[in-house]
């Protein structure tokens, strides 16, 4: 198995992982990557078009293989869609690797990403979907991580370089 060499963020959708992503790399002059934008490029459509065509599973294998190639090809920051630590094999892949955990609580949750159809995972019952995703994901997240930052009360910018210090 190779060693993953990119700075890894992870943490749930709507945390800021692309915002901090793209300042942490231009702060460690280093590459953005983006595993949801990976996924959309290669397969010409958006994910909540996955999802509705294909359903959450189908989702699922098609991000784990993105993953997985962007984590064998990367050496900049990546970040991960907020579900890809569901996968066992990529919390394995990321052992031994930098891995920073963006959280925020879940009332933050709610209120930075509200009703939102874009995110298929949040168009029902956002509030009750939050706390389900939240209890599921939390020690996966905790699990793979090197460095735990809070978003909470914090910009873009504090929280990249509360990461940048705890690298
Ligand atoms: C998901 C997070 C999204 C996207 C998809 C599923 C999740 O990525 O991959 O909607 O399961 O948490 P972001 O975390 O980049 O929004």
């Amino acid at each position: 198995m190779t060693a993953v060499s990119a700075i890894v963020l992870v943490g749930p959708m709507g945390v800021g992982k692309s915002t901090v992503g793209r300042l942490l790399a231009e702060r460690l002059g280093a590459g953005y990557r983006d595993t949801d934008d990976d996924i959309v490029a290669e397969q010409g459509r958006t994910i909540a078009e996955i999802f509705v065509d294909e359903g959450e599973p189908a989702f699922r294998a098609i991000e784990k293989a993105a993953v997985h190639k962007a984590l064998a090809e990367h050496d900049g920051v990546l970040a991960l869609g907020g579900g890809a630590i569901l996968d066992p094999d990529t919390r394995a892949l990321l052992a031994g690797a930098r891995v920073v955990y963006l959280s925020m609580d879940v009332e933050e949750a709610v209120k930075r990403t509200g009703l939102n159809t874009a995110r298929p995972l949040l168009a029902v019952n956002p509030r009750k979907q939050w706390r389900e995703l939240m209890d599921a994901r939390r020690s996966l997240y905790e699990e793979v991580a090197t460095a735990v930052v809070a978003t909470d009360g914090r910009t873009p910018e504090e929280v990249t370089q509360v990461a940048l210090d705890a690298l």
